[in-house]
């Protein structure tokens, strides 16, 4: 490894650049899809328990092992345990390129929606979602959107990705409270706040469901894949790590929320409700813009834009730190520099998204397998390291945070709790991942 580590140049901007990791489209698009599929607040729970008994245990320990190793995940498990737990950090590496290759192509349909809000959406365009989510076009945005990506993370840790988040995250929250507001005041937009605090327990009391609110807690947390351990390896110990979790785990789960409370009563307002449960991965595609069109006129055009504007600006801080756990390690194995890292692993991950933009079935199956497998499997074995192989992360994690007193119960969460719960929800997780790709791959 040449030179000195890179670190964030503030607080504010660390915790800002993890927060723009965890927010993003899974807070917008997933959170909204599955919540409508999944009986509204009785979901919004469900992920709500999950994220704060599974997920924040194990965002604070990325962020302990980061620190501790610093180095990429691909050196971290090496570093604070043995041999045997390095191809742990090779998934790291794989996930990153798997969600980031399907990530940036929802993303390019993000950007042109954006485009097309402003020049204002038509009757049709529901119609043809499908058609302009697959094909040369929708790999043309996805090219657009990881350029832009890879640029930012070129610019190196304090100088492009903190940089970014630091611009982006205040545009986000101001986005996205503007939105909720502005939906308050449609009439009729009642019946969509109903739909959506209403619990229906019927729903969420499967398995199956389980599944969807693990994954959607992981995916949204950015935990399970080594973004956060990375963004942990560039921390100085003065850092108050618990606090510091909840923190960013605080704004992951406020913005989620606020969300539904822009996408449900907009879609309501406007008499658009039958469209909600139809479709899963296109919902925000579809029925959104076909809500903005009904608007019309120039509140139609500035609204739909904004929306869509808030989707790319979360959409961007969460790609860089996909794209830099790869980068990292790749910097970390090879010693390359930053900028040809950047480009060289971003244009792999750009063609490894050509599948994901030619066919939303492909896109679908890939989001379960980096979800049910890449995530909830990662996040297994990255408890059972930090709780019970690693040597004594509770001394790590006090580093800073002498005060703090829940320590033992963390550990204790590590040890018992997520791998319980993870291994609970993975024996319904695994086979329902492998007979999505069993069919995709006979063409069911
Ligand atoms: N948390 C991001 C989102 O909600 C996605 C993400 C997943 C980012 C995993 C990094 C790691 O959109």
């Amino acid at each position: 490894m040449s030179g000195e580590r890179e670190r964030w140049s503030s607080r504010p901007g660390f915790i800002l650049a993890a927060v723009g990791s965890a927010v993003g489209l899974g807070n917008m698009w997933r959170f909204s899809y599955l919540t409508a599929e999944h009986g509204g607040a009785a979901f919004v729970a469900l992920y709500l328990v999950l994220t704060l008994l599974v997920g924040l245990p194990l965002l604070l320990a990325e962020l302990v092992l980061g620190r501790t190793a610093q180095s990429s995940p691909i050196r971290a498990f090496l570093r604070s345990g043995s041999k045997a737990w390095r191809p742990l950090g090779v998934l790291y590496v794989i996930s990153g390129c798997t969600i980031l290759s399907y990530y940036g192509v929802i993303a390019g349909w993000t950007v042109r929606y954006a485009g097309i809000a402003l020049l204002g959406f038509d009757a049709e365009i529901a119609d043809r979602f499908e058609d302009m989510a697959q094909g040369g076009d929708a790999f043309g945005f996805h090219l657009v959107f990881m350029a832009l990506t890879i640029w930012i993370v070129a610019g190196g840790v304090s100088g492009g990705i903190e940089r970014a988040a630091t611009l982006l995250m205040p545009i986000l929250a101001l986005l996205i409270c503007g939105l909720a507001l502005y939906a308050a005041t449609l009439e009729g937009g009642s019946a969509g706040y109903d739909y959506y605090l209403r619990a229906d327990f019927s729903e969420v009391l499967s398995r199956g469901v389980l599944t969807q609110a693990a994954g959607q807690a992981f995916f949204s947390l950015s935990v399970g894949m080594g973004a956060m351990l990375t963004f942990g390896s560039y921390l100085g110990r003065d850092h108050h790590l618990p606090k510091e979790s909840g923190l960013i785990a605080a704004a992951d789960i406020g913005v989620a929320f606020l969300a539904g409370l822009v996408v449900f009563p907009l879609i309501f307002a406007l008499g658009l409700s039958d469209k909600v449960t139809g479709s899963t991965v296109g919902a925000l595609f579809i029925t959104l813009p076909q809500t903005f069109a009904e608007m019309g006129g120039v509140v139609g055009r500035v609204v739909g834009f904004l929306f869509f504007a808030a989707l790319v600006v979360g959409a961007l801080t969460s790609a860089i730190s996909l794209l830099e756990v790869v980068v990292s390690s790749v910097i970390d194995l090879f010693d390359w520099s930053r900028t040809r890292a950047a480009w060289v692993m971003g244009c792999l991950i750009t063609l490894l998204g050509v599948p994901s933009a030619w066919s939303l079935g492909v896109l679908d199956v890939v989001d379960q397998v980096a979800n049910n497998l890449f995530l909830l499997g990662g996040g297994l074995l990255l408890s059972i390291f930090v709780g019970w192989v690693m040597r004594d992360p509770e001394a790590e994690a006090r580093v800073g945070a002498e005060r703090f007193s829940g320590f033992g119960l963390w550990r204790v969460s590590l040890r018992f709790l997520v791998p319980v719960v993870l291994v609970f929800v993975l024996y319904d997780a695994v086979p329902k991942t492998l007979r999505a790709i069993a069919e995709l791959v006979s063409g069911g």
